[in-house]
């Protein structure tokens, strides 16, 4: 029985929300096993929007189940409006769909104060984070001073870990030139109420997954944010705060590496960044202009415009490596209609030299320059095409010209934002 990871194989917003909609068909539960409401999936399905940033995006087929790991750093403010909103659009109408592992981290209301205040802070270097409290409460974590969900559903406990935590969040504060508003008796009591709205759904999830195993069920696991944005393997510091690497699926959600039998990493035909980093392919013309408006790039979560860029076959093929992909989906594929030419990077010129692997040291990327190829473009409209056959011979070629320079076959493809616009060349979990 096939377990299939899904991660982004770029910065993030590849459109894993899409692929992995269109796989729960396959799977019978969907697995978040890092990041938090940083993420923003946005799914079409039947003309009608849904954007989630917490809850998996499988939750919109009724009877599969939607688990939330304990690697997930978790809101509950955005968990109960996501599974109100849910709720009023008469989806997740069995409540067992859902299970929350009670050994998450929580996001308190002074990680997000923290996390806004310090980028306030740093001015131009700033990372150019969500805002949401990600990398404040993976620090807490790590720290081992954070506060998990199984303590939201004991009110002393909660009321000990908010007492213990709150002076040196109201003094970092106070030091990044924030005026801190947390008091203390109104976040037990609003975090004590929210641990109700949770209760039901928290559960032992390693014991849960384990069991799930051993009745046969499928398992698919949704990375959040991209290769390039892992805290050990992206473009550091400007990266997000947790491992988004495939090896982490198993961690962040207790199970084993024997659990994972297929890994599938997303890629936009073209790519994409949203905050501060790197970037060797970035297009700041008009080109990247022309990118961003018909690929509709701004953020899910903070509406900002994304940097874009030709597609970057170096961090492709690293996160071929890292990830140990078995196939690419490559997303998107549409937009690139009507360009004269596409490009590629196939390398990058830093200080003097030629390198066509992905540097280990981000610094050089700074400075890198990218080495593109050239492609002849394509002024068929894709939208409405079901089959690669069906596919305009160029963009046929270019699709195979990326298979062949990162190593890795590419499995499906996208062609629009509804579910039904997809190329599925091999089926993961039958692979
Ligand atoms: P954080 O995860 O909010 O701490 O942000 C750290 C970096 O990751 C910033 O550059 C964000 O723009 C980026 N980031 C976080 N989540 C996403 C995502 O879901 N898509 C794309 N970029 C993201």
């Amino acid at each position: 029985m096939p377990n299939v990871v899904v991660v982004g194989a770029q910065w993030g917003d590849e459109g894993k929300g899409k692929i992995v909609d269109l796989l729960t068909e396959h799977a019978d539960v969907v697995v978040r096993f890092q990041g938090g409401n940083n993420a923003g999936h946005t799914l079409v399905v039947n003309g009608e929007k849904t954007v989630l940033h917490l809850i998996p995006a499988g939750i919109l087929h009724p009877g599969k189940s939607c688990v939330i790991g304990n690697g997930v750093v978790f809101d509950p403010e955005v968990f109960v409006m996501e599974v109100d909103r849910l709720k009023s659009r008469n989806a997740l109408a069995d409540d067992a769909q859902l299970v929350v592992s009670l050994d998450a981290h929580v996001i308190m209301p002074w990680h997000k104060a923290i996390d806004i205040a310090r980028e306030q802070a740093m001015g131009a270097g700033k990372i150019g984070t969500t805002g949401r409290g990600i990398g404040p409460t993976y620090e807490d974590k790590v720290a081992r001073r954070g506060l998990r969900i199984r303590d939201l559903l004991d009110a002393g406990r909660l009321e000990r870990k908010v007492k213990e935590r709150l002076p040196a969040a109201r003094e970092e504060l106070r030091r990044l030139g924030a005026t801190p508003d947390l008091d203390e008796a109104a976040i037990v009591a609003r975090y004590a109420e929210l641990g109700r709205r949770v209760a039901r759904y928290a559960a032992d999830v390693s014991l849960w997954l384990h069991r799930a195993l051993q009745n046969g069920k499928q398992l698919l696991f949704e990375g959040a944010q991209g290769t390039m944005l892992d805290v050990d393997h992206g473009t550091y510091p400007f990266v997000t705060s947790s491992n988004t690497v495939a090896g982490n699926a198993v961690v962040g959600c207790g199970l084993g590496p024997t659990a994972v039998d297929y890994v599938l990493g997303i890629s936009k035909a073209y790519s994409t960044r949203v905050g501060g980093g790197p970037y060797p392919s970035e297009l700041k013309d008009e080109t990247g202009e022309r990118l961003r408006k018909i690929g509709g790039e701004f953020g899910a979560t903070t509406g900002r415009p994304r940097r874009t860029g030709w597609l970057d076959v170096l961090a492709l093929r690293y996160a071929a490596r890292v990830n140990g992909l078995h196939g690419i989906a490559m997303t998107k594929l549409d937009v690139l209609t009507g360009f004269d030419t596409v490009k590629i990077a196939v390398g990058y010129r830093v200080d003097g030299k030629v390198l066509d692997e992905m540097p280990s040291d981000p610094e050089l990327l700074e400075r890198a320059e990218a080495i593109y190829e050239e492609l002849p473009g394509w002024s068929e409209k894709l939208d409405h095409l079901r089959s690669w056959d069906d596919l305009p011979p160029r963009a046929r070629t270019y699709v195979k010209r990326v298979e062949e320079l990162v190593g890795v076959p590419v499995v499906g493809l996208s062609v629009g934002a509804d579910r039904g616009q997809t190329i599925l060349l091999v089926n993961p979990f039958r692979a």
